[in-house]
């Protein structure tokens, strides 16, 4: 493990450098929770492990929608044990997306709004409630039996903890007369914060393990192989949510939570019905300035459209619901000193001001070291070395400077001064206009950015190489055996240069170059994301995967579209999910030479399986190229180009040759115009909804 003391702070990086390094630490966490918990055996301390889940949380708090699934902060302890048994969600685990600002909400209301067409004068009702910090949990009841309960997992496969749910009180066996045959409810497993003290006093009095908090608590507890210790503490559940049922719930969020409670569920209340932006506001202040006095933590009020048939509408984007999300309580803050400025190098060579702070608690939690985001920021704020600093935590992880206290500023204080090159390498670092980075231009000659491009690429979410983690990547790097990606399969013909190298017998030879082999055959969404290119994280490496099929097809459309005027960037930009933005930093890595030759040497040594599409064979517009224009009536733009995706077409912008229909409505102009030159089928929305079956 390399320091995470010596990490980029965490604002300035990329969205593309979060994800890489969200993954990473998934994966690194992830293996130091098992060596833990499953193996009794840890590899680093308590310190390191620590400081590797603050950094997580800080890149989750200040990169709330690169959140994973399997993030460490969703679980406490290893992810699936030996003994328990694995459980496949029946509908996935969601997470929610978060908003942190009134605006936040406002914007959420205004896209619910957008999606589903409504008037302006047509009200969203939404269901404000707490957001519990506890751990989610799936109960399974068939014929009014529980038949299972699972952890969450990694959102898909969960963890069988139905023996230990059985002895919490609030979870009923049956359920009465009148409950769905089939019934999935998901909610919060729980602690109150005066069953945590009482707790943690009788743990400490019996020199147990003491709990950092209710979240750690609960999930420590349920998490028992010993039933018995499970049925010790004093475990609550909250049913807030559901997955598979065999009848609908009612009409609304309301109606299905009132049933919810009739069956002999616990609520997470108060809850409220609001009908505007000013009342779901209020109910959030009002909680806010409650919080203290609600019997379990909460970190803040989930927003639920209350419609039912409306949330079906709304459906999910990148496992988060259109139809929810979360309204965090803001930061906790305290003063401290700032020692020293030091600068960090990504991997795609941003230099990142962070400051080297004297220990303060923020939020509970002991805070060493702050980011200053970036030059910028610096001057802006004007914070100096020797400075006396307000640093906060965001979204109550995430450590910051806010700004100095200036009446304590030294009389000898200076300004801080940006370096120009690079603290790795030495290589200028420059700015570009409209950047507020600082990049170093060292590229792959500097060893922070080379490594770390290195170690995504054989990372867990992308080639995935058992054997072949971060250090032996530093140390392969140092030694000139592997330079670029390619080189890493090329290492079969290395090995004696590796059976040199300390640690490497035979056997752990045959098993990395096995491993290797294992890992050439790869799916297009990994051989993409491991590639590393700014702001593609997985979600979007999929899309990408999704869209083009196959590598050969997404490379020549990349080409093509260099072109910003040509059809293949217009049905780039226009993959819901990529804006310009995305499609800049995705052309500009095939805009260098360099880059086209990694790809290519890649391909020439591994095998990219092409993307397997969803069965949409009984799909009338599986595999055809429609096009959507003018105004829709019974639905926003976004729902109809979801739907269609849903059944397995594909979306395109402009009308071109390969444009197999166009969807036309009120006001349509160049493009119906353009369908009717090309001979392509035009059809009116009601055409449309009647072919999909929605008529
Ligand atoms: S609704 C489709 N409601 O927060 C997602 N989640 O940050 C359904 N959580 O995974 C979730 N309180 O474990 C919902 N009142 C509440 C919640 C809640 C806590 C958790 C849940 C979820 C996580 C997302």
């Amino acid at each position: 493990m390399s320091g995470e003391g010596d990490a980029p702070a965490v604002e300035t990086l990329t969205p593309l450098d979060a994800a890489a390094e969200l993954e990473r630490l998934a994966g690194e966490i992830a293996r130091h929770d098992a060596a833990y918990h499953q193996n009794d055996a840890p590899l680093i301390s308590d310190a390191e492990y620590d400081q590797l889940r603050r950094r997580n949380d800080a890149l989750e708090a200040a990169f709330p929608e690169l959140v994973r699934d399997d993030s460490p902060s969703k679980r406490v302890g290893a992810p699936v044990r030996d003994g328990f048994g694995k459980v496949t969600h029946a509908r996935p685990m969601l997470s929610l997306g978060n908003a942190f600002s009134d605006e936040d909400v406002a914007d959420f209301l205004d896209r619910v709004r957008r999606f589903l067409n409504l008037g302006d004068d047509e009200a969203v009702e939404t269901v404000a409630e707490p957001k519990i910090d506890g751990l989610s949990l799936s109960i399974r009841y068939e014929g009014r039996a529980l038949k299972y309960a699972a952890t969450r997992g990694d959102g898909t496969v969960g963890e069988d903890v139905t023996a230990n749910v059985r002895t919490i009180a609030d979870v009923p066996g049956t359920l009465p007369a009148g409950a769905p045959d089939i019934l999935e409810v998901r909610g919060e497993v729980y602690m109150s914060r005066d069953d945590f003290a009482r707790l943690n006093a009788a743990q400490e009095e019996a020199g147990a393990k003491v709990f950092a908090n209710p979240r750690n608590a609960a999930a420590g507890s349920l998490r028992q192989l010993d039933t018995g210790v499970t049925a010790s503490r004093p475990l609550r559940f909250f049913g807030y949510a559901w997955g598979e049922v065999s009848e609908p719930l009612g009409a609304t969020v309301a109606e299905a939570r009132r049933r919810f409670a009739e069956w002999g569920f616990q609520l997470n209340e108060p809850s409220a019905v609001c009908g505007s932006l000013g009342a779901l506001l209020e109910y959030y202040a009002d909680i806010s300035g409650r919080r203290a006095e609600l019997p379990y933590d909460i970190d803040g009020i989930v927003y639920k459209v209350n419609r039912l048939d409306w949330q079906d509408r709304l459906g999910f984007v990148s496992r988060a619901p259109r139809w929810a999300i979360a309204h965090k309580f803001p930061a906790e803050k305290a003063e401290t000193r700032l020692n020293e400025i030091t600068i960090q190098v990504g991997r795609t060579g941003t230099l990142t001001p962070v400051a080297n702070l004297e220990p303060v608690t923020v939020g509970g939690v002991v805070v060493s070291r702050a980011t200053l985001h970036n030059e910028d920021e610096i001057k802006r704020k004007d914070v100096r070395e020797g400075d006396a600093v307000i640093v906060q935590r965001a979204g109550d992880v995430i450590p910051q400077v806010v700004e100095a206290v200036a009446a304590k500023r030294p009389a000898d204080s200076k300004p801080f001064v940006f370096p120009e090159v690079c603290p790795e390498c030495g290589s200028l670092a420059v700015r570009e206009a409209d950047e507020a980075a600082r990049r170093c231009t060292g590229g792959l000659i500097c060893p922070a950015q080379a490594v770390e491009r290195l170690k995504h690429f054989v990372s867990r979410n992308a080639f995935d190489i058992e054997g072949l983690g971060g250090k032996h990547i530093e140390a392969f790097w140092a030694d000139g055996l592997i330079k670029m990606p390619a080189d890493i399969f090329r290492l079969g013909g290395q090995r004696d240069a590796i059976a040199e190298r300390e640690g490497w017998g035979e056997k752990s030879i045959d098993n990395l170059l096995a491993a290797l082999d294992e890992r050439a055959d790869i799916e297009l969404p990994r051989f993409i994301f491991a590639l590393g290119i700014r702001q593609v994280g997985q979600a979007t490496a999929r899309l990408l995967a999704k869209h083009y099929g196959s590598l050969g097809a997404w490379t020549e459309a990349m080409a093509e579209a260099q072109d910003r005027d040509g059809e293949a960037y217009a049905t780039l930009v226009d993959i819901d999910g990529i804006g310009p933005g995305v499609a800049e930093d995705v052309l500009a890595f095939f805009a260098e030479a360099h880059n086209r030759e990694v790809v290519d040497d890649l391909a020439g040594l591994v095998r990219v399986a092409a993307f397997e599409i969803a069965d949409t064979s009984g799909s009338p517009v599986a595999g055809k190229t429609v096009v959507f224009t003018g105004t829709l009536e019974t639905m926003g733009r976004s729902e109809a180009k979801a739907r269609a995706e849903e059944l397995g077409a594909k979306v395109s912008g402009s009308v071109s040759k390969k444009t197999d229909m166009v969807i036309a409505g009120p006001g349509a102009g160049s493009k119906l115009k353009k369908a009717e030159e090309l001979g392509v089928s035009v059809l009116t929305e009601a055409e449309w909804s009647a072919l999909i079956g929605r008529g």
